[in-house]
């Protein structure tokens, strides 16, 4: 392949693996369906040319049908195979994202089928950087790819690890492909090329400033009302864990979780600055200090929400993340995960920057 490899996850495949990629690669070329591994969060993927595949795919998701999907390919070369009228400056990010976190929105080429685009004239296209990803791609073959949105119930947590996506999706999806956990943890950030000027739907894990030192201009973050454009990652409430979420600021968290456990509520308290460590040994209240350093908060954000779920807790309070640029992607989570509590998150102010 003539790409770059650029991830931690850069090791060769036990021959168990192969077996079970192509064994996977059978399974989609039958209309089938398969969970996968990429750097991002675990995908669930049909064979992008097949509307009878794709439709599972909304069906076992239970995602709304004019959501887009999608497309994952192998080969950077490809990639005017699947979108056409591309930009230079797509050409560009492409260059220096792929493999890796960055979905492209361009307009699609006669490929893609209606079902995988919502009926949209762009489709989203990335490479993931993954070995299994990449090999299982491989294997599919040419004039082939992958279309996958991320292997959860729709509006619920993206899957990091194999037995997340087992606990949500069980026997519904036709295989698992385990790659261990994801080295991101979360969604790849989406750029939009629709009216020309470039513009970031989702911020994920490339950062809005790389993207903005490869283009040489600076890049508007778009709002979903303004770009008229769907994407089920930017509805209000999104992403979010069954226990509701609540985020604090850092000076007024253990006063809330006292506040709850004074009402008999369990609690669960994450926090990633020193202001708010540890302030309470109420025995209601659990403590999860998080990483202070974005990328690693980042990598394990989906786990411990994951894991939280299958703890009682009553409520989960989030230390508010700070209001710098390397945190955009967690700001963004955790305001979706905890959009039923927005009246409270309306207070927040940013104490921290870092
Ligand atoms: O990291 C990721 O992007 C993961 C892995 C599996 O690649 N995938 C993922 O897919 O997050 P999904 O479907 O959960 O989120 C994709 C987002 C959705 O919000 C979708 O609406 C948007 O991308 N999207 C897809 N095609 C689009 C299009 N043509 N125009 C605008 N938004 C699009
Ligand atoms: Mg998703």
């Amino acid at each position: 392949m003539p790409i770059k490899q650029r991830t931690t996850s850069d090791r060769t495949l036990t021959s168990d693996q192969q077996q079970r990629i192509i064994a996977a690669a059978n399974i989609l070329r039958n209309g089938g369906t398969v969970a996968f591994p990429t750097e991002t969060v675990y995908g669930l993927g049909a064979d992008a040319t097949n509307p009878a595949a794709i439709e599972k795919i909304y069906r076992i998701k239970q995602r709304p049908p004019n959501h887009p999907l999608i497309v994952h390919i192998g080969n950077i070369t490809d990639l005017d195979y699947w979108a056409q009228a591309i930009p230079e400056s797509a050409w560009k990010l492409a260059q220096h994202f792929w493999p890796g976190p960055l979905t492209l929105i361009l307009q699609r080429s006669r490929h893609i089928p209606d079902c995988v685009t919502g009926g949209q004239n762009t489709v989203g296209i990335r490479i993931p950087a993954h070995p299994v990803a990449l090999a299982l791609l491989q294997a599919l073959g040419t004039e082939k790819a992958l279309a996958a949105p991320s292997a959860n119930r729709f509006g619920r947590i993206s899957p990091t690890a194999a037995f997340h996506v087992q606990q949500q999706l069980g026997s519904d999806v036709d295989m698992i492909l385990d790659g261990d956990t994801c080295s991101v943890g979360l969604e790849s950030t989406i750029v939009s090329f629709h009216d020309q000027s470039p513009k970031i739907l989702r911020p994920g894990g490339a950062s809005a400033a790389t993207i903005e030192a490869v283009l040489g201009v600076p890049v508007e973050l778009a709002h979903t009302s303004q770009s008229g454009i769907r994407t089920s990652g930017s509805l209000p409430a999104h992403y979010a864990p069954n226990t509701p979420l609540r985020l604090v600021q850092s000076t007024k968290i253990w006063q809330q979780a006292q506040a709850l456990a004074d009402q008999n509520q369990r609690v669960l308290v994450m926090t990633w600055s020193t202001v708010a460590q540890q302030q309470s040994t109420n025995p209601l209240i659990v403590h999860c200090p998080m990483p202070s350093n974005p990328l690693i908060y980042g990598q394990c954000l989906y786990a411990r929400l994951h894991q939280f779920d299958q703890a009682a807790f009553d409520v989960l309070l989030s230390e508010a993340p700070p209001d710098h640029p390397d945190w955009l992607a967690i700001a963004d989570r955790l305001q979706r995960a905890s959009h039923h509590f927005i009246g409270n998150n309306q207070n927040i102010h940013h104490e921290h920057t870092k």
